[in-house]
């Protein structure tokens, strides 16, 4: 994960769109959100949590029913994920949530037992340095719980945009599965836990599938570079991706994840 030249005003503005529909539409990530959860360990009784990313919050809800009595503290670039978080858990109380920049230095002086974080670090431009900074917020014995977006992601989306047009493929840069292990050694992280799994969601069409990105705010309009298709070259893609579909028309989105959980030596 080399640094990326990621526009995050657009990253913010694009997520904040989707804030109020994503939870529709984020079936993978919901998934997702609960399988780095049942990952923790089962000793793990954290007080001071932080969610990096945290959307509208699929994340925080396993975590706070996991650890009812801790405080919890939701991160999120996007002020539209950050109102639905608000809104859905007003009142509460040891919860907050705020706007803001989880690669930003600010954070550093908060003191952690977990630092969790779900299918948002592909946004982050300097995933190295964010690293160390909130390994260093992690008190000894604290946790880091990452489920992060494999390279090979969305490998129907690849082919058929490969197909489709004579553009390079613009996508995130996803790590290989060898590379954030040894960058969670060198931050003092002791990896306790390093699994894969590929979770595939079945869309009514091709169409819907392709919409889907969108629909949870991933895109990349605004991002350095970034032209829209012209409408040949997406009704190419279309027939394309169509052809991952099942026999009932269905067709999917693939991801390939890393559940990683790392402890700070105590
Ligand atoms: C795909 S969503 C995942 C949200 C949530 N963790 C989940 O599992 O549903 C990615 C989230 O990361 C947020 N994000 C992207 N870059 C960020 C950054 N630098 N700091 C904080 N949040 C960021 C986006 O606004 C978005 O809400």
């Amino acid at each position: 994960m080399n640094s990326n030249p990621l526009n995050k005003s657009a990253i913010a503005l694009n997520f904040s769109r989707a804030a109020r529909h994503y939870d529709t539409w984020a079936c993978a990530q919901a998934d997702i959100a609960e399988s780095l959860v049942r990952r923790l360990p089962a000793t793990s009784f954290p007080r001071h949590i932080v969610d990096l990313g945290c959307g509208t919050g699929l994340l925080t809800a396993r975590l706070l029913e996991r650890f009812p009595f801790a405080e919890l503290h939701g991160i999120d670039i996007a002020e539209g994920m950050i109102a639905v978080c608000r809104a859905r858990w007003a009142g509460r109380s040891r919860l907050e949530f705020s706007t803001g920049d989880a690669e930003d230095a600010c954070w550093s002086s908060l003191r952690t037992d977990l630092v969790a974080c779900s299918c948002s670090a592909q946004w982050f431009c300097e995933p190295e340095d964010t690293l160390r900074l909130w390994a260093g917020t992690l008190q000894p014995g604290g946790r880091m719980a990452c489920a992060l977006l494999l390279r090979g992601s969305f490998p129907e989306l690849e082919v058929a945009h490969r197909e489709s047009t004579t553009r390079p493929f613009e996508a995130l840069r996803l790590p290989d599965e060898d590379l954030v292990p040894p960058m969670m050694a060198d931050v003092g992280l002791d990896v306790e836990c390093r699994e894969t799994g590929e979770i595939k969601v079945w869309y009514p069409s091709a169409s819907e599938a392709l919409h889907s990105f969108r629909r949870i705010g991933a895109v990349f309009t605004g991002q350095p570079g970034h032209q829209s298709l012209h409408a040949d070259s997406l009704r190419r893609l279309l027939a394309a991706y169509g052809r991952f579909s099942d026999a009932s028309g269905r067709a999917p989105v693939t991801y390939h994840m890393q559940y990683l959980i790392a402890e700070r030596a105590r």
